[in-house]
């Protein structure tokens, strides 16, 4: 029987997706066969850009990129797991920050489902200051994202600091 592929989860709100993300997809890309990406639908947030706008951006992000899948979900991040039978989720830590709310998620999720581990990557130094956050800050007090995201990102956050409607990539 051939070995089950190893499956990791990647959640967030990627609102948008950053060059960040997409360096954490990459190393995630190299330990795991399926890698998916899991967009987090949270009716208690406004996003800037919809689940399906933000699943579409990384979907074309990541073309080139072989085994990696992108969906939204809501819920329990433990049940999306059952579903695809993962057993590690992966996330990525820029910094000491990141690590106390990341450590409470993870024991959480392992409390809830005693079979899901978290698996942290770091990222590449030049991406460990890039958040959602401060990405949609800078664009809409004007200032210049390049570097931040992938072109296609760029634009769009352009055109949503335009009052452009979001339409999908
Ligand atoms: O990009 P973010 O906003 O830091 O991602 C947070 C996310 C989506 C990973 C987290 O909010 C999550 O997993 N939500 C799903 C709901 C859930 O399972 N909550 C309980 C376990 S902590």
């Amino acid at each position: 029987m051939p070995p089950s592929p190893r499956i990791a989860l990647y959640p967030g709100s990627f609102d948008p997706v950053t060059n960040g993300h997409l360096d954490i997809i990459t190393r995630a890309g190299r330990l795991f066969d399926r890698v998916v990406v899991a967009i987090l639908v949270n009716p208690a947030k406004q996003p800037w850009f919809t689940a399906d706008d933000r699943a579409a951006m990384i979907r074309e992000a990541c073309a080139s990129q072989e085994g990696v899948d992108v969906e939204t979900f809501d819920g329990l991040l433990v049940d999306l797991a059952r579903r695809h039978q993962a057993r590690t989720v992966v996330r990525g830590l820029r910094g000491a920050s990141d690590l106390d709310s990341e450590r409470q998620m993870s024991m959480m999720n392992r409390h809830l489902s005693g079979n899901l581990d978290t698996v942290f990557f770091l990222p590449s130094v030049e991406f460990a200051h890039i958040s959602s956050t401060l990405v949609r800050e800078i664009a809409s007090l004007g200032g210049s994202v390049t570097g931040l995201v992938p072109p296609k990102v760029e634009a769009r956050l352009y055109q949503r600091r335009e009052g452009a409607p979001t339409r999908n990539v």
